[in-house]
């Protein structure tokens, strides 16, 4: 059985898709994988209850409790540990990575980004997106190296960026892409992990 642990700071929608995908019979069948733990760095993350109410172990590791990233850093993966997983996911976790953890779990640490890399890395992908006049906007799924929002992408989906579209208008347009593609590039990761 192939552990995915899935990382979080937020309303974990993107998790729950990936959950939602891994309990369908198909899926967990043919890939021989479950979410083992949802962990997140804020105890309010609306996510932790999502994963809580599907059965599925969550723990907490505040960012706020340690004095350096490197400390944190340290303890999010002692944790991450716990559950041996095969594959890490970022999914909506705010926290910029050490190059230590990244290279912990090279190779098979995933994030997703709110924008069609390689433009927008960084926050506030949807208004530098409307602001820069651009036509279609959308979502990428990569894998996690040292620079940030920078590693190989594995997945994109685009969305077209309408006239008057705001921030919040083209998020949530992204958003339902995320939802979509985020669970095939999980279940493509691990089907890819099984040839290899
Ligand atoms: C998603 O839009 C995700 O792409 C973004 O945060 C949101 C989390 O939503 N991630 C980043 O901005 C990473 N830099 P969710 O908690 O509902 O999945």
């Amino acid at each position: 059985m192939k552990n995915i642990v899935i990382l979080i700071s937020g309303g974990g929608s993107n998790m729950a898709a990936i959950v939602k995908a891994a309990e369908s019979e198909r899926w967990a069948a043919r890939l021989d994988a479950r979410v083992a733990a949802v962990i997140s760095n804020k105890a309010d993350a609306g996510g932790l209850a999502i994963a809580r109410g599907q059965g599925i172990p969550t723990s907490v590791v505040s960012h706020k409790d340690f004095a350096s990233r490197e400390e944190f850093d340290a303890a999010l993966a002692r944790e991450v540990d716990v559950h041996a997983p095969t594959l890490v996911v970022l999914a909506g976790f705010m926290r910029i990575l050490t190059p230590w953890f990244v290279t912990r779990y090279a190779g098979r640490l995933i994030n997703i980004h709110p924008s069609l890399l390689p433009a927008f890395p960084g926050l506030n992908t949807h208004r530098r997106a409307i602001e820069a006049g651009c036509r279609v906007a959308g979502v990428t799924v990569h894998e996690v190296t040292v620079e940030l929002d920078h590693g190989p992408i594995l997945a994109q989906a685009a969305v077209p960026v309408l006239p008057d579209d705001t921030p919040d208008a083209l998020a949530a347009r992204v958003l339902a892409q995320e939802h979509r593609v985020y669970p095939r590039a999980v279940a493509d990761w691990l089907r890819r992990a099984d040839t290899n």
